[in-house]
């Protein structure tokens, strides 16, 4: 069986396997996914030992995305401009980084019906997990993508990596003239259990409103944006199985459906 897994700290959480192995039922492949926790410091040496092993792609998550990226002998643009890397792929000893976190959510937004060309995006946040979207957002074509961040210094510093004018930045409260048409959050307060204040003029009924956290509850972005009848009110779910969809694909060269899947997971969350 060619092997893949998972890395992270924690990693007990983790629905890759799940998602993985159902992928690889759904198109015939038979493959060994499984999921490893690393201790702090030791993400390099977990690597060369799966190489060592046969392995032939990983996922990577918290808190080693960003030493992926450094251990990467060729990465691909996304990946560079995310600053992390989620995908590795091993072929005659070489190890190849990829991001499919973007592609995950641009993927998860069309497949609900969202129009990303010429829309006035909002991304909430300036971290890790903002700077891995901007890219695959832009690609989309959209007419602008304003960062929002509580520290207003850090979306600054964004738009002037990206060097991008389509890129705007703010203070995460800052009221806006006309609401945006899709509001992203891409903040980790709610995994903190903390909440932040939004301005009621950034948001209108057609707004479509995407929080890249899930889980059981919703969260309170989602259910500030049902309080403002937001056009859409997704959770990230959709955006996890997207990116391992797109690592399915990157090493099987096949592209699995995600729908039986994301069902599976929602049926599991209850
Ligand atoms: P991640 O990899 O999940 O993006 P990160 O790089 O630590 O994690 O970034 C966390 C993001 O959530 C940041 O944009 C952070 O805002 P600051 O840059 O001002 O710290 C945002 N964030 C975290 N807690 C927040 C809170 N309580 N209110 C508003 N924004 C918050």
């Amino acid at each position: 069986l060619d092997k893949y897994c998972v890395f992270g700290n924690p990693i007990a959480q983790s629905r890759s396997p799940f998602i993985h192995h159902a992928f690889a039922v759904a198109t015939n492949k038979k493959i060994s996914y499984q999921a490893k926790f690393v201790e702090l410091g030791e993400f390099t040496s977990a690597i060369q030992t799966f190489i060592k092993e046969g392995g032939k792609g990983a996922n990577v998550t918290a808190p080693f995305k960003e030493e992926a990226l450094r251990i990467a002998d060729h990465l691909t643009e996304r990946a560079r401009l995310a600053g992390a890397v989620n995908t590795l792929t091993i072929k005659d000893g070489k190890i190849y980084g990829d991001n499919t976190d973007g592609e995950g959510l641009v993927q998860d937004l069309i497949r609900n019906n969202i129009i990303l060309e010429n829309s006035r995006i909002l991304l909430l946040g300036a971290g890790g997990a903002a700077k891995g979207v901007i890219l695959p957002l832009l690609s989309q074509s959209p007419k602008s993508i304003t960062i929002a961040n509580r520290t207003l210094s850090k979306a600054s510093e964004l738009c002037q990596q990206f060097n991008n004018d389509k890129l705007f930045s703010c203070e995460l409260t800052e009221e806006s003239a006309q609401p945006f048409d899709i509001i992203i959050n891409a903040t980790s307060a709610s995994l903190s259990g903390q909440t932040f204040t939004l301005s009621s003029s950034i948001i209108a009924s057609h707004t479509a409103c995407y929080d890249m956290v899930y889980g059981k509850a919703k969260t309170p972005f989602i259910l500030w944006a049902e309080k403002h009848s937001a056009n859409k009110k997704l959770d990230g779910l959709g955006m996890l199985v997207g990116q391992a969809a797109e690592s399915f694909q990157l090493w099987h060269s096949t592209k699995p459906e995600v729908d039986p899947v994301i069902n599976k997971l929602r049926q599991s969350l209850k």
